[in-house]
């Protein structure tokens, strides 16, 4: 049994017709974080919620608010996301001409830092800042969508942070994000993540049992 193992779903998989009754479902099933994918059609070819949205989830849960921006440019939004109640916020390098700044402006407002990096993208992006970030999410698909097929490549990266991590004996929480389920959460524990998100497989699995398909990935 992991139990140093935090499970964050992500609600892009969740009824948007009635999102606050399903963040309080995941809540009551047991949801370490609630991942919060935010997409503007730009940086991804698909949209999803904006800061608005979010100031109006944030009282049904006192949950922390894991939300990932795939945004660009991100700076210039990260006050509205802080103001609305998010609590770590994570963003891609390369969606912001300066990730020092990104980050000092997140600090800025008292909130988690999250680095997040896509599959085709390397560790020499975030390598510098480690001490200054509080999460890092490795994306095990390409961000835009829920549902999409998990890609093992991106473990040996993984890895290779965990044992950076390890060795700087630093305070970083290791999420991946994508394609996560039943079959190779465990490998990705192995890997060194210590944060699961997953969609589909939360929402879809076992008739949408929430409590089930969260206490059956965090006991990967
Ligand atoms: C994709 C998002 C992921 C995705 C996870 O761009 O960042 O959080 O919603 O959903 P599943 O678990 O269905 O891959
Ligand atoms: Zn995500």
């Amino acid at each position: 049994m992991s139990s140093n193992i935090k499970i964050s779903p992500s609600i892009l998989s969740a009824d948007f017709s009635k999102l606050g009754e399903e963040i309080i479902s995941l809540d009551k099933a047991g949801a370490d974080y609630i991942h919060v994918d935010v997409m503007d059609g730009h940086f991804v070819p698909n949209i999803t919620i904006g800061p608005e949205i979010i100031k109006k989830l944030r009282p049904v849960t006192k949950k922390t608010f894991d939300v990932h921006l795939m945004i660009e440019p991100v700076d210039k939004y990260i006050k509205d996301f802080a103001n609305a109640g998010a609590d770590i916020i994570t963003f891609h390098p390369e969606a912001t001409p300066s990730t020092e700044e990104t980050i000092n402006l997140i600090k800025k407002f008292n909130k988690k830092v999250g680095v997040s990096l896509k599959p085709k993208s390397d560790i020499s992006l975030i390598e510098k800042y480690l001490k200054k970030i509080d999460l890092i999410l490795v994306m095990s698909v390409e961000p835009g969508f829920a549902g999409q097929k998990f890609m093992p490549d991106v473990l040996p990266k993984l890895k290779k942070l965990k044992e950076i991590i390890t060795n700087e004996n630093l305070k970083i929480d290791l999420e991946i994000d994508g394609g996560i389920n039943f079959e190779n959460s465990k490998d990705a524990i192995n890997a060194g993540a210590n944060v699961l998100v997953s969609g589909s497989t939360i929402f879809k699995q076992n008739n949408g049992d929430l409590k089930k398909n969260i206490s059956l990935l965090r006991s990967s």
